[in-house]
């Protein structure tokens, strides 16, 4: 069985191929960064502009690299939200064109879900399981229950972790987007520099909040200034008290709901001391903390395809070719 898998969700026209051995065949992402970085952030009318001028190229490029004819297509899985509704819409619309054309079923997948489902591109994990999905546009704790069931246990109260990150790049003027310039200035600082707050850490909910983090460290900055020598500290402390919140909720959330594995997903599990903390607070609790490799955590058409054929399976069938893009994740 040949599988496509198409994500439009934000900034990156994402097209893969796999097939029902979850072999990945092809996994095309086409990049905007340089168009969105000279403004410091995603546009929303510059990315939905982009996909549609892209989305049938990428496809393309992904059918020759996973040398494969549109024609052996047997499910065509597409993210339906959330993201930027503009961005959704081109790669939604795109696949239902498609499956109309080829006559093959139309699954509409869940982003965040797909980003929870993304370890099961390189192995497979019994449920229940915790996952944490944490990327530009989302912190979100999910139960993973079964294939398809999923219930959203916390998230981020207001903005995600990874915009933290690009927010506090974009203010220092080192780039974008933030996280991994931020790991790697990170790696010659100390971490114990400045005590950043936990925000919510001792709340008793799954919830996060990013924001005052921020801010703290905006006011810190332009209370002391910041230089050369005091940018890797400052900034090593603040990724810091991110990887230590992130964690000690996510642990905390498999704990109280009795499961034994973790799965992290999203752009900001591509960090390495979030992973790091992870590991060694996990692992020492006794709990399978599962990491997609940092290829696979950022946005992908590969987790796109491996949850749409996972939940056609569970499911029994495709989806409905009425059904909406959506911005926003419901609250299940
Ligand atoms: O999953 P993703 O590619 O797109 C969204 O769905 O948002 O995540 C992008 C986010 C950005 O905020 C970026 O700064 C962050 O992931 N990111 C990182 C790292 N690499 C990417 N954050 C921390 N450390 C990294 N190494
Ligand atoms: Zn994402």
């Amino acid at each position: 069985m040949i599988i496509l898998g198409i994500d439009t969700s934000c900034d990156d026209t994402c097209v893969a191929i796999l097939n029902d051995r979850k072999e990945i065949l092809s996994n095309v992402v086409s990049s905007q960064v340089e168009i969105h970085g000279l403004f410091g952030g995603v546009v929303p009318e510059i990315a939905s502009r982009k996909h549609a001028e892209l989305i049938d190229t990428i496809y393309r490029n992904a059918l020759n690299e996973a040398k494969v004819d549109s024609k052996d297509i047997d499910l065509i899985c597409v993210t339906a939200g959330p993201g930027l509704i503009g961005s959704v819409l081109s790669g939604l619309c795109f696949a239902k064109g498609l499956s109309l054309s080829l006559g093959k079923p139309f699954v509409a997948v869940n982003h965040v879900e797909a980003h929870a489902m993304s370890i099961f591109l390189e192995r497979d994990v019994d449920f229940p399981y915790v996952a944490l999905v944490v990327s530009g546009g989302h912190t979100t704790i999910l139960m993973m229950e079964s294939c398809s069931v999923y219930r959203v246990i916390g998230r981020t109260r207001d903005d995600a972790a990874g915009e933290a990150f690009d927010k506090i790049a974009k203010y220092l003027g080192i780039g974008y987007p933030g996280g991994r310039i931020v790991e790697d200035l990170s790696k010659r600082g100390d971490r114990e520099y400045v005590r950043f707050p936990r925000p919510m850490i001792d709340e008793d909910n799954y919830d996060f909040s990013f924001s005052g983090l921020k801010t703290a460290f905006l006011t810190h900055a332009k209370k002391h200034g910041v230089t050369d020598q005091t940018m890797p500290d400052l900034l090593a402390s603040v990724q810091e008290a991110i990887c230590d919140v992130l964690s000690f909720k996510t642990l905390k959330a498999a704990r109280d709901f009795r499961a034994k594995r973790i799965a992290v997903g999203g752009g900001v599990a591509a960090n390495g001391r979030l992973r790091e903390v992870f590991s060694e607070r996990g692992e020492k609790e006794g709990f399978d903390v599962m990491f997609s490799s940092p290829g696979l955590c950022a946005d992908n058409g590969a987790m796109i395809a491996v949850t749409g054929y996972y939940g056609f399976r569970a499911r029994g069938g495709a989806s409905d070719l009425n059904i909406k893009g959506f911005s926003r994740m419901a609250l299940r």
